[in-house]
């Protein structure tokens, strides 16, 4: 592995690179702030992910109303065979990896004597996520290489690994995150950087029940109200903002025309919020709402729609016995 500029950290088999410092604290101040200043107000779902954001998602995970991640996680856990991948000198390249539990599940069944032909590439917005996840993972798999990448996956694809051959995974419906434009932009650029030889393998969260799916933004505990209301300490870390979490209160619905949950915010009172990085104030009225969330639900068209846009075909669906999480294995 080559040393680069933006190397944070290298350990025997071990390289992490920042590219955040290349998008820089203005754009993304600028990107907040606009975005709360649109109407609707928003503020994109990626500044979830600070610290106590990434515990907290971990946590959404762990929930029994959230059968994202186990019915992923159940699906991935006898995949590999079913691949028909080589695993030799594989390139395997994770967006937004998280706590890398659902590679880990990969990586452990793969034929033991590739590990050490493989390297793996994590790419998340969030360093602590990586760094952390990065670490508890050299300690299982001690032979693989791990280049972690701490990027934008959506505006900074071009600095995705180029060797070859590779297998891209995305897994946990993070797609779903996108809003629909933003989905075909990133499968066509995607699909672009992608060569012959090359894999993706996408976790969709499929459409269901009503019920099922407004539980699953809804839990008893309130871990979901409390990862919503996170944003808000991210955008007065980023914006020297005083946004006040506790007099917002959680909002998660299924909207059936845009087959998406959407998680928004909702000021419980009037309210002036201050900015300090630019002096300025953004004022709330009683019941004004910010939208924090899309997390798009697919069907058996759009899987095929999503390969089309990125020039990719379909090799295999696979899916849990209720049909409701699919892997989807596309090859270029
Ligand atoms: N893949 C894991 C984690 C999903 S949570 C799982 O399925 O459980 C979404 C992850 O994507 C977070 O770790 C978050 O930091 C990362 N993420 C969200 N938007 C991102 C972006 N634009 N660029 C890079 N990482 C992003
Ligand atoms: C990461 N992403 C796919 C999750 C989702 O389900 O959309 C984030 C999340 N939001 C609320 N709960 C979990």
């Amino acid at each position: 592995m080559t040393k680069s500029e933006t190397q944070i950290e290298s350990q025997n088999n071990f390289l992490l690179d920042n590219h955040l410092p290349e998008i820089g604290l203005e754009a993304m101040r600028d990107e907040v702030m606009r975005s709360l200043t649109d109407k609707p107000r928003r503020i994109p779902s990626k500044y979830f992910y600070n610290k106590e954001g990434s515990v907290l998602f971990e946590e959404i995970t762990n929930l029994p109303e959230y059968y994202l991640s186990r019915t992923e996680k159940a699906i991935l856990s006898s995949l590999w065979n079913k691949l028909a991948i080589d695993a030799h000198n594989l390139h395997i390249i994770e967006l937004g990896s998280g706590d890398c539990s659902k590679i880990e599940l990969l990586l452990r069944t793969l034929p033991k004597s590739t590990l050490d032909t493989i390297t793996y590439h994590p790419v998340d917005f969030s360093s602590n996520a990586l760094k952390d996840s990065a670490n508890n993972l050299m300690q299982q798999f001690p032979d693989l290489c791990i280049h972690g990448i701490v990027a934008d996956f959506f505006h900074q694809i071009h600095l995705l690994p180029s060797e070859r051959p590779r297998l891209v995974c995305f897994f946990g419906s993070t797609i779903g995150n996108f809003n629909k434009n933003e989905i075909n932009a990133f499968m066509n650029e995607l699909g672009n950087a992608m060569e012959t030889g090359d894999h993706l393998l996408l976790g969709l969260d499929m459409i269901k029940d009503l019920d099922v799916l407004e539980k699953a933004y809804n839990d008893n505990k309130g871990v979901t109200a409390r990862f919503n209301k996170n944003i808000l300490s991210v955008a007065n870390e980023l914006l020297e903002a005083d946004f006040e979490p506790h007099l917002f209160d959680h909002r998660a619905f299924y909207n059936k025309e845009h087959h998406r949950i959407e998680m928004h915010l909702v000021a419980r009172e009037n309210m002036i919020v201050t900015c300090g990085f630019n002096d300025s104030t953004i004022e709330l009225k009683a019941g004004e709402i910010i939208h924090t969330e899309n997390s798009h639900k697919f069907d058996r068209d759009h899987i095929q729609y999503m390969g089309k846009t990125a020039g990719l075909t379909i090799r295999q669906v696979f899916t849990d016995p209720q049909q409701w999480f699919s892997l989807v294995l596309y090859a270029k």
